[in-house]
C-alpha cells in the first residue's frame, strides 16, 4: 500500500471529521469516513452508519457487515482487500433514511474517496447509494443482477445486507449472484470479446461528472 494513497485518503478524512455541513454532525458521536485497503480494486458503498458505526467509527461493524464479510468470503475476498464507505457519513437519527438535502452535503466525500481510490470496480449497497450513483429513480430490486460500464469501470448494484437480514432467502440468494458478478469484474471476466458475458444496459448510467466529479480511469 503506497504511502501516496494512504495521504490523499487521510486529508479527506481530516475534512470530513471537522465536517459540519449538515444537520447530521449535531447527533453524530464520530463521523464513519470509510475503511479499508485506499488502493482497492473493489469499493462498496452503503447508506449511512448505525449505532454500533456511529459508537465505533468504522462503517459495518453491525449484523449487516457481518453479512457482508461472509458474502465477501465466499467469493475469495476479505474485507482488508476492499474499501467500504457510505453515502452520509454521520448517523440519522435513529437510523431514519438519509434526507436528500444531507446527501447533497456529503457527496462530495463519497466523490472524492472514488476518485481517489480508483477503484475497478464500485458495489452499491441498497437503494440510496444504486440511485445516487446511477442516477436513476428505478429500485434495486430492478437495476441489480447487471454489472454497469460506469466512467471506464464496473459499477455492480446489489441489496443492501439489511434487506437480506429481513428479508426472504430470495433477497441472499440473488445478493450471491452479484457477488459473483463482481468476483467476475475484478478477474475482468465481463464484457470483451473474448468472453460472452453480457454486460447489460437496461439503465443508462446518467451520471453528470461535472456534478459527481466522477472520470474514468
Ligand atoms: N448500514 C450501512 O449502510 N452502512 C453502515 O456502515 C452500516 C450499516
Amino acid at each position: 500500500m503506497s504511502t501516496e494513497a494512504v495521504e490523499r485518503l487521510n486529508e479527506l478524512r481530516a475534512e470530513a471529521l471537522a465536517c459540519t455541513a449538515c444537520r447530521l454532525s449535531e447527533g453524530r458521536t464520530q463521523v464513519v469516513f470509510g475503511d479499508g485497503d485506499p488502493e482497492a480494486d473493489v469499493v462498496f458503498v452503503g447508506e449511512a452508519p448505525g449505532q454500533r458505526e456511529d459508537e465505533q467509527g468504522v462503517p459495518f461493524v453491525g449484523r449487516s457487515g457481518q453479512l457482508l464479510d461472509q458474502l465477501l468470503g465466499e467469493v475469495g475476498l476479505e474485507r482488508k482487500d476492499v474499501y467500504i464507505a457510505n453515502v452520509v457519513k454521520c448517523r440519522p437519527p435513529k437510523n431514519r433514511d438519509p434526507r436528500p438535502d444531507e446527501i447533497e452535503a456529503c457527496k462530495r466525500y463519497l466523490s472524492e474517496q472514488l476518485q481517489r481510490i480508483n477503484p475497478k470496480v464500485v458495489v452499491t449497497l441498497g437503494n440510496f447509494s444504486s440511485k445516487l450513483l446511477l442516477k436513476t429513480e428505478t429500485g434495486i430490486t430492478r437495476v441489480r443482477g447487471t454489472a454497469y460500464e460506469w466512467w471506464g469501470r464496473h459499477l455492480v448494484p446489489t441489496f443492501h445486507p439489511a434487506a437480506a437480514l429481513r428479508g426472504s432467502a430470495q433477497v441472499l440468494e440473488d445478493m450471491r449472484y452479484d457477488f459473483g458478478l463482481i468476483r467476475d469484474a475484478v478477474d475482468g471476466n465481463l464484457g470483451g470479446e473474448s468472453d460472452d458475458t453480457e454486460v447489460g444496459d437496461p439503465v443508462k448510467p446518467d451520471v453528470d461528472p461535472e456534478q459527481l466529479g466522477l472520470f474514468g480511469r
